[in-house]
């Protein structure tokens, strides 16, 4: 079986899908999951741009760099690339749905319907908002990325 390729897709590619790229790659590592991850952004806003600065924070206390990371907008050999894409939100749910070529092999979802009884859920966007918007990202893309590797492995 080829490894799994999981993509993480937010509007902008600099706030939350940045996070839920990081957390699933320490929670894959750790749980010795042999796996490709990558995050996109539907919009074109932040292309080459690093992440938000709270992100980057936000990763650090977690033991995570992403400063690196450069943001990059969905495009059309992502649906074949990928095995799963998960999206932030129902808006970016639609959008890629919509973006997706209709021979496409990758499986679209909202990220949250990964954990029992969040179904549905969005992981609300915290661009606008402060800090502790951050903090409460990182705890759901986490969950989200815990249950993921969880799934893989079994
Ligand atoms: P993200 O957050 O989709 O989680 O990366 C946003 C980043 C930038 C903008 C909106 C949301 N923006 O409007 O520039």
């Amino acid at each position: 079986m080829t490894k799994p390729a999981i993509l993480f897709v937010c509007l902008g590619n600099i706030c939350r899908s940045p996070l839920a790229e990081a957390a699933f790659r320490k929670a894959a590592e750790a749980a010795g999951l042999d796996v490709e991850v990558d995050s996109a952004g539907t919009a074109a806003y932040h292309i080459g741009s690093p992440p938000d600065p709270r992100s980057i924070a936000t990763a650090r206390e977690h033991g995570i760099d992403i400063f690196a990371l450069s943001g990059r907008q969905l495009e059309a050999d992502d649906f074949t690339r990928f095995t799963y894409i998960f999206a932030m939100d129902h808006e970016n749910l639609r959008n890629i749905r919509r973006a997706a070529p209709s021979d496409h092999s990758a499986e679209i979802n909202l990220l949250l319907d990964l954990i029992p009884g969040h179904e549905g859920r969005e992981v609300d966007d915290p661009y606008y908002g402060g800090d502790d918007g951050f903090a409460r990202t990182w705890d759901e893309v986490s969950a989200a990325a815990e249950a993921l590797v969880k799934r893989l492995s079994g």
